[in-house]
């Protein structure tokens, strides 16, 4: 049983808070991890690598900062790339995903109180990743964020990467 993590990030070498919640799925078994902005310096997605990375995922992550409230774009980018031909032009192929377990895990720089039902949740924020979901027959799972990740310290860090694994863990399994 495959878990797939897309892994958004565009600056992942600089990254503290994604470099920690991945270090927490190291035991994580059979986790394939597709780096996109490594895999992909030039912007372009090989849709073909990546439609059969989605189609033998039995666990969908997509784990990325969040970036003006959003997914950093070559997150966007993937869904335009790879799931418009799958769904769209190969609806028989894209059946194979129904009921694919998706969760969508971020960091932000803002503190928790940034996104209160007060303001935006994350859940709201995510609406258009849920719709996305929704459409594929994927099922959404409760995201999960990291908040205010510029005033966590190693420790913390290192116990929001152990979190990350038991909410990946517990997320089901496609039922083939
Ligand atoms: C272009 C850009 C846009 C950002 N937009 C937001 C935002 O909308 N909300 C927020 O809370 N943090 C925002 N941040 C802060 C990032 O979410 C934060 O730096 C990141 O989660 C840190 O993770 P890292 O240590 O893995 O790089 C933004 C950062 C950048 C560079």
């Amino acid at each position: 049983m495959t878990t797939v993590l897309l892994l958004a990030h565009p600056d992942f070498v600089a990254s503290r808070a994604n470099r920690a919640l991945l270090a927490g799925l190291r035991d994580l078994p059979k986790l394939e991890v597709a780096e996109l902005y490594a895999l992909y310096p030039d912007g372009k997605i090989d849709a073909a690598v990546e439609r059969e990375r989605l189609l033998r995922a039995d666990r969908l992550v997509l784990q990325f900062p969040l970036q003006w409230y959003s997914t950093p774009p070559l997150l966007k980018y993937w869904q335009d790339a790879v799931l418009t031909p799958l769904f769209y032009m190969e609806p028989d192929i894209a059946a194979a995903t129904a009921g694919l377990p998706i969760l969508a895990a971020t960091t932000t720089g803002g503190p928790s109180a940034s996104y209160q039902p007060s303001g935006m949740t994350i859940d709201e924020l995510f609406a258009p990743l849920k719709a996305t979901a929704r459409k594929c027959s994927w099922l959404w799972q409760a995201p999960l964020a990291v908040h205010d990740v510029r005033n966590l310290d190693d420790a913390a860090l290192s116990r929001a990467g152990e979190d990350y694994k038991s909410v990946v863990l517990s997320a089901p399994m496609l039922q083939r």
